[in-house]
């Protein structure tokens, strides 16, 4: 019999801080990290690269089951795409946009499924996305689901951007993310919704240390062991 490998996953739109609070998680439990946005974003580079256009799906999918992608273990560390790296344009507000619509492709999201599932691994994951809870990982042993103010996320990603020195306007940001949200959670394939079995955390009025805490107070419940 396979070894069962504990997997969190961690599921919510854009600023809810599910970005931070996973890397925080996966390395205070010493697990591996799933980052499965980052990898709608990856196809949505290479296609771009390659001008292949959005309607051209099998041409997206072959990429999409081809492509070499690496990804640092460090904190924010470095991601490469067939060798090249990359990790800069992965974080663009348009690599984001470009994503959403990759995204909403189900033969792609097919296409990924594998790759995601891959990530799996002693001494256990946490994965971060949209439907990681509802589609990749539906056997979870602990499902998060992180909501927060469609302003209070553009707050905070207008504040994450300023820090990196990019020029950004609030309305528009908060129209972006209003916009991404409808695309992501009305699509017809695995739609951004909490599973019916996940904790769902407003961060509207937290910290993330807070956010962590309690993320952290759960994983302590539904996997006792790892906290001795
Ligand atoms: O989490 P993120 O901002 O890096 O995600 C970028 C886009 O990819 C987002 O608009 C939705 C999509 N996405 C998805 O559809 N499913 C996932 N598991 C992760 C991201």
């Amino acid at each position: 019999m396979s070894q069962h490998v504990p997997v969190v996953t961690i599921d919510g739109p854009s600023g809810t801080g599910k970005g931070t609070i996973a890397q925080l998680v996966a390395k205070h439990l010493g697990w591996h990290l799933l980052d499965s946005g980052a990898l709608y974003r990856i196809v949505a580079i290479g296609i771009a690269d390659l001008n292949i256009f959005h309607n051209e799906v099998n041409k997206i999918c072959d990429f999409a089951a081809s492509m070499k992608v690496e990804f640092s273990t460090e904190f924010e560390g470095s991601i490469s795409l067939n060798g090249k790296e990359i990790s800069h344009a992965v974080r663009l507000e348009e690599t984001a946009e470009k994503a959403s619509q990759v995204a909403a492709l189900g033969p792609l999201r097919e296409v990924l499924l594998e790759r995601q599932r891959k990530f799996c691994q002693p001494p256990g994951l946490v994965a971060d996305g949209r439907d990681m809870g509802t589609v990749v990982f539906p056997s979870a042993d602990l499902k998060i689901y992180l909501t927060a103010s469609p302003e209070e996320r553009a707050q905070r990603r207008y504040k994450q951007l300023i820090n990196k020195g990019v020029g950004v306007n609030l309305r528009a940001l908060l129209q972006d993310i209003a916009s991404r949200d409808e695309r992501d959670a009305n699509r017809q394939v695995s739609p951004l919704r909490p599973a019916q079995d996940a904790v769902v955390i407003d961060t509207t009025a937290l910290t993330i240390e807070q956010v962590l805490e309690s993320v952290l107070a759960q994983v302590s419940l539904a996997l006792p062991e790892t906290s001795k």
